[in-house]
């Protein structure tokens, strides 16, 4: 963990700072106190879990989540038998708010058993008013609640929830603000999320993020430089920039830079040896950017691209801002300058209206680019985007048969590209011991494949040189050949 403050230092019997982050602080100290009381009372620290749903921003807010946790004294249980259970949510599509319902009746026979558990949600879900509603009506053991914009208040809302009865809810609509130099605790040692930019302007018509997660802020170039400075010297070798559209990077900051410039300067940093980043989107994407994947040697040869639909009448509908043409004249542009690079993508099947020859157009385009892996989504009805209001909603079947045959042929595609590799030796970031054996490590190739070999957990963190020998389709089985 990184931005440690002495929190024992901390004046807790003055008035709270208003400025922040040291107000945060000042209720961490605060909660500190009463971890101390919980000790003495229990004889035992009380302990945590965190459940992300959703993305890697998600991912990564739970790590800024945990770290504040870990900082007042919580410690870290393995499941929800716990003393503070906090689930980060997501509602992208329904069977992302579908677990979270499923999951809170658990909860609630648990906490019956032991009433003095706390139990939060935060996330995206929760800057949906219905969801609020049906929580207030229905959920009331849930303690405390709060949405994406004001996450970096958990200290201080967390106290409220500790010293005040009755079910703390604090939900903004939308924010300016960004809060920097707080604790985050990471999952891995070696690699780390770097938030570049929150919100989305986009507005795609059957999306909900844009207004779950507000309008676009790009954190200042000089911040995600020193958040990454302070992210190598403390071991991290590979870099996840995040964002909704990090193509859109800077256009509203006060000194405007473009994505391609801020990955100039971040590959400048010493110590930091890949980065990757995500998610593009097509009609930002720069000749500028291109020109820059082309000639780095940090920048992963891997690039997230997310189609939806293949079918130009339907990407109008989803207010997409490029066509079928745009859309494959790009990739051929991508693959002439960065010849190995890898291209995944997302897919929407099932989208209002799509016909038959709009999800062949889908196809096409699967078949013309031939991705190494891509993500397929059922269509999901997201209420108040316009995509709910459009009439013609496809019917299930159709759907369902459509998603499987378009599954069969990404799976067909990714694994003729994968098998090419088969004999090559490649570098590869060791990341864990391997789940199922222990005798293996699992690392990742630059290109973003999977690499299962024998090795040992001191390898971890390090990038090496792996024989792929055995190709199964999304992974291979390797050889080391040497460290590097
Ligand atoms: N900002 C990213 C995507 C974020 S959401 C981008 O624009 O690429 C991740 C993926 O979820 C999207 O790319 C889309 O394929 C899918 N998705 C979003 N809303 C959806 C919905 N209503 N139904 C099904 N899939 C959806
Ligand atoms: Fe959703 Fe479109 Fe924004 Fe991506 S770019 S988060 S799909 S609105
Ligand atoms: Fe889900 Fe929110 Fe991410 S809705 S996909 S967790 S931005």
């Amino acid at each position: 963990m990184y931005n440690e403050i002495d929190l024992d230092k901390i004046d807790i019997s003055s008035e709270p700072p208003t400025e922040e982050p040291a107000r945060q602080y000042y209720f961490m100290a605060k909660c500190r106190e009463w971890v101390r009381e919980f000790e003495k009372k229990n004889g035992r620290l009380p302990c945590f879990f965190t459940q992300t749903f959703g993305c890697q921003m998600n991912a990564r807010d739970s790590e800024k989540l945990t770290g504040i946790l870990e900082e007042i004294g919580y410690i870290t249980a393995n499941s929800e038998e716990a003393d503070f259970v906090i689930y980060n949510t997501c509602t992208v599509r329904e069977n992302a708010n579908n677990k979270v319902w499923g999951r809170l009746g658990y909860l609630n026979t648990y906490k019956k058993q032991h009433p003095h558990m706390k139990i939060a949600l935060c996330g995206c879900m929760m800057q949906e008013p219905e969801v609020i509603d049906k929580l207030k009506k229905s959920y009331r053991f849930v303690d405390l609640i709060f949405g994406t914009h004001n996450i970096y208040k958990f200290a201080e809302l967390l106290f409220l929830c500790f010293s005040q009865e009755g079910t703390v809810i604090d939900i903004w609509k939308d924010t300016d603000k960004i809060v920097e130099e707080l604790p985050i605790e990471r999952k891995y040692s070696f690699k780390s999320g770097v938030n570049i930019m929150f919100g989305c302007n986009n507005f795609c018509s059957y999306c909900i993020v844009p207004y779950v997660r507000g309008r676009e802020r790009s954190r200042k170039p000089e911040d995600i430089i020193r958040e990454i400075e302070k992210l190598a010297a403390d071991g991290v070798v590979e870099v996840m920039l995040l964002g909704q559209n990090v193509n859109s990077y800077g256009k509203n900051l006060e000194n405007p830079m473009s994505f391609a410039q801020l990955l100039t300067k971040i590959e400048q940093v010493q110590g930091i040896q890949r980065i990757r980043f995500m998610t593009s989107h097509p009609k930002d994407l720069s000749d500028e950017l291109i020109e820059v994947m082309g000639r780095s040697n940090k920048i992963c040869k891997h690039l997230h691209l997310p189609l939806q639909s293949g079918s130009s009448r339907i990407l109008k509908e989803m207010n997409r801002h490029y066509d079928k043409e745009q859309y494959l004249s790009l990739v051929e542009k991508i693959r002439r300058a960065v010849p190995d690079i890898a291209l995944t993508t997302d897919i929407i099947v099932g989208f209002p209206g799509e016909t038959e020859e709009d999800f062949e157009e889908t196809m096409d385009v699967v078949k013309q680019v031939g991705y190494d892996s891509a993500f397929t989504f059922i269509y999901s009805k997201r209420t108040g985007t316009p995509a709910a209001m459009m009439e013609d909603q496809v019917p299930e079947t159709v759907v369902k048969e459509r998603f499987d045959r378009l599954l069969k042929e990404v799976q067909r595609k990714a694994t003729e590209r994968a098998q090419a590799f088969t004999g090559s030796v490649e570098k590869v970031l060791v990341e864990e011991i391997n789940e199922q054996d222990e005798t293996l490590v699992t690392g990742r190739l630059s290109n973003n494949f999977v690499v299962h070999f024998p090795g040992t957990s001191e390898m971890i963190g390090k990038i090496v040189s792996v024989k792929l020998k055995e190709c199964k389709g999304f992974y291979f089985y390797g050889e080391l050949e040497s460290s590097v």
